[in-house]
């Protein structure tokens, strides 16, 4: 057996046995004293595996002073203390582009779903109304405004899937992207303003908190949608839900909210929503891959080679 592993969160079991057969792992997430635990692995363990919506903080940081590496099953690390991370020294990687076919499946999916209204003409058929009459009709995609929020390796995807169903796309990023053919809008409010379905695709953190605020949704408008495979956090959840209840916007696809797994009560009698539960990257070709990537910078970590997807 070689180095020691905490694993911090419940991981996907096929990738916690790879884990296993290379490292002597401990389990954090099952320690019923997670004090008396980590004190007892202080200055032995030197990695961390974690998902990435778990992430860690400064007070594990403290708590295992040899630590080296923080090694995230999921592309976004907004729940990892980077700047703690920074400050001991210690190095970060997430499992970026393997996931990027995945979640920008998915997001065309909830678009499709919401747009469509997939989920409420299913309803429609299984309680028999059907037999009464006609789904009413719903909306075109076809050459209408993809915006998109974060034109990063998943926006790309997103974009190139859009392209192809026909949409026009523009997008809004920190900063222009030098090699696309998008149009750039310089603020999410003007994105808003000329999308019809708005898609946000950033990473999560402070930075990005409520990026989505009332007056994105304003902007958006009665005929505008929203998706949200992002992070609960990059959409003020309160206006979203109040936007959704009086009608302000058309609708809303979400696989992310701010408080999972609570949904807000008040979006599940409505036929404008529909709502997954992060579920953007769940495959087993892709959680699989993902797995075999947090595996392999681990190994990659213990044997003193570059780690292959650090985040810092
Ligand atoms: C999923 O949310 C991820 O960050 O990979």
């Amino acid at each position: 057996m070689g180095q020691e592993v905490l694993v911090a969160s419940r991981l996907y079991p096929p990738t916690l046995a790879t884990l296993e057969q290379r490292f002597t792992c401990h389990h954090l997430w099952q320690a019923e004293d997670r004090t008396a635990l980590l004190t007892s692995l202080a200055g032995r363990v030197r990695a961390i595996a974690v998902s990435g919506g778990v992430g860690a903080d400064a007070a594990v940081m403290d708590a295992l002073p040899g630590l080296e590496v923080i090694a995230c099953f999921g592309v976004g690390v907004d729940a990892v203390d980077l700047a703690a991370a920074a400050a001991r020294g210690i190095r970060v990687t997430n499992t970026p582009d393997v996931l990027s076919d995945e979640v920008a499946d998915l997001t065309i999916g909830l678009m499709l779903a919401t747009v469509r209204q997939i989920v409420t003409a299913d309803r429609f058929v299984r309680a028999g109304r059907w037999l009464q009459g006609p789904l009413p009709l719903n909306r075109c995609l076809t050459g209408k405004t993809l915006g998109i929020l974060g034109l990063g390796r998943i926006g790309r995807e997103i974009a190139a899937r859009a392209a192809a169903m026909k949409m026009q796309i523009a997008y809004h990023s920190r900063r222009p992207v030098a090699d696309v053919p998008y149009r750039y809008l310089a603020s999410p409010v003007a994105l808003a303003d000329v999308a019809d379905v708005l898609v946000v695709i950033t990473p999560g953190g402070s930075e990005t908190r409520h990026i989505v605020d009332e007056r994105v949704l304003a902007a958006l408008g009665p005929e505008g949608t929203l998706i949200n495979v992002a992070r609960g956090s990059c959409v003020d959840q309160t206006a979203l839900v109040r936007a959704l209840v009086e009608r302000r916007i058309a609708g809303a696809g979400l696989d992310v909210f701010e408080d999972e797994p609570q949904v807000p009560e008040a979006l599940l009698s409505l036929d404008t929503v529909v709502l997954q539960p992060h579920q953007a990257s769940g495959t087993v070709e892709t959680r699989t891959a993902m797995g075999q990537l947090m595996v392999d910078n681990l190994i990659a970590w213990a044997e003193g080679r570059p780690l292959l997807t650090p985040v810092v």
